[in-house]
């Protein structure tokens, strides 16, 4: 093992859209799981990021919050100075919103990443290197659909929607700089997530609050994509693990093995609920639709990861939070994702 894949002592972690969904998981998780080291969140708070999300740590006195848009260099090169790693969440998540406008992912995801990977390389220099993380959040996304099989890690890159086409870019800049810079950077690759804190655009808790308010469930196209999803805190733990124990210069896929397509998603969650199969509505399919994607997940496996949670745990314990937390998801609703919902969802009351 050479010195630069020691496990490192991670005292002080940077995490970059800790006020979004998986971060704000991360943050939570990392603060009881590692009771010596300390965070610091950095987020935009765009419409996506919620600093609710973090009550549940906001008073720990081992947590600090610092508004500020990863494509600031001087921010960033304060923030990342001090810091044994960098753990990037922050992104513009959402393939829907990528189609219709585009240039806000490439600024974030691409050159927000590329601006955070430079304050990294000159805050940390080469001599301090090894002992330092630069930890990428990837998407199962960049290897497009697979009619077939599974794609590894090694599988080319093949991303066919703005959002995954940006994380793919984002992605091979980060290696860039360790090839180039000696940066010890690490790349994951996660599945569909679900689970608390998801801001209700994505499949899962729009199905479950629209559900839950008697409101029709768009289904884009025939209902037959299928996607893997994995609990909030399992994709915590995948990263935590890989931010320890992962060899610097290589990526990590992580999933599961369990294939649901959107009409089960449906059904499963219309069934939690007691609301009847009739509130399902197909609309007109998303364009360039990855009609699926399945990982090969056994390197993250061979690292020491055990996922706790099975799908039917998984979407149990969604579907219970979100019943429980109405006033979390409420007052997002009704906010700037009314008019969002409107026009994604433009023909579904005709
Ligand atoms: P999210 O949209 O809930 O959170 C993104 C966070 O980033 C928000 O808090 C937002 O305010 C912040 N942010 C956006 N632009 C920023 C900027 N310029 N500067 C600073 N902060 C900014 O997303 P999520 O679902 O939690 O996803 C987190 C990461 O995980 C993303 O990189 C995403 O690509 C990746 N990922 C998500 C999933 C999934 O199913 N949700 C699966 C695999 C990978
Ligand atoms: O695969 C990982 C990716 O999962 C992450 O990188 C992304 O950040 C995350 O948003 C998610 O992308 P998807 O496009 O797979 O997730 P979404 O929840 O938007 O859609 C899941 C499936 O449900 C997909 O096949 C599209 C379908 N769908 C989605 C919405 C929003 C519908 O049928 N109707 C909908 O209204």
């Amino acid at each position: 093992m050479t010195s630069s894949q020691q496990p490192p002592t991670l005292k002080h972690v940077l995490v970059c859209g800790g006020a979004g969904f998986i971060g704000s998981s991360f943050a939570r998780n990392f603060l009881a799981w590692h009771p010596e080291s300390r965070v610091t969140v950095v987020d935009k708070l765009t419409y996506a990021g919620n600093t609710a999300n973090l009550s549940p740590v906001w008073s720990d006195g081992r947590f600090e919050f610092q508004r500020a848009d990863i494509c600031d260099y001087d921010r960033m090169a304060l923030l990342v100075a001090p810091a044994d790693a960098v753990v990037n969440f922050a992104a513009e998540s959402h393939v829907d919103r990528s189609i219709v406008d585009p240039d806000v992912f490439v600024r974030t995801n691409v050159n927000g990443v590329n601006t955070l990977l430079r304050a990294a390389k000159d805050a940390w220099g080469t001599g301090e290197m090894a002992t330092r993380r630069f930890l990428q959040v990837s998407t199962d996304e960049v290897y497009g659909h697979v009619g077939e099989g599974a794609t590894d890690e090694n599988a080319p890159l093949k991303p066919r929607n703005p959002y995954s086409a940006s994380k793919a870019g984002a992605e091979l800049l980060a290696f860039s700089y360790h090839t180039n810079f000696g940066l010890p950077v690490l790349v994951t690759r996660g599945e569909n997530t679900i689970g608390p804190y998801q801001y209700p655009e994505k499949a899962t808790p729009l199905f479950i609050t629209n559900a839950m308010e008697d409101k029709p469930l768009p289904i884009y196209g025939q209902g037959e994509a299928i996607r893997h999803y994995v609990y909030v805190d399992d994709h915590a733990a995948a990263i935590d693990l890989v931010l320890r124990k992962g060899t610097p210069g290589e990526a990590y896929n992580i999933g599961n093995d369990e294939e649901v397509n959107t009409v089960e998603l449906a059904r499963t969650i219309l069934g939690l609920l007691g609301k009847p199969d009739s509130l399902m509505r197909f609309v007109p399919d998303r364009p360039g639709h990855d009609y699926r994607y399945n990982l090969d997940y056994r390197k993250i496996v061979e690292l020491g990861w055990v996922a706790k949670h099975r799908f039917a745990q998984t979407i149990r314990e969604t579907v219970d939070w979100y019943r429980e937390h109405e006033e979390w998801w409420r007052a997002i609703k009704a906010g700037e994702y009314r008019e969002y919902y409107e026009r994604q969802y433009a023909t579904l009351e005709r």
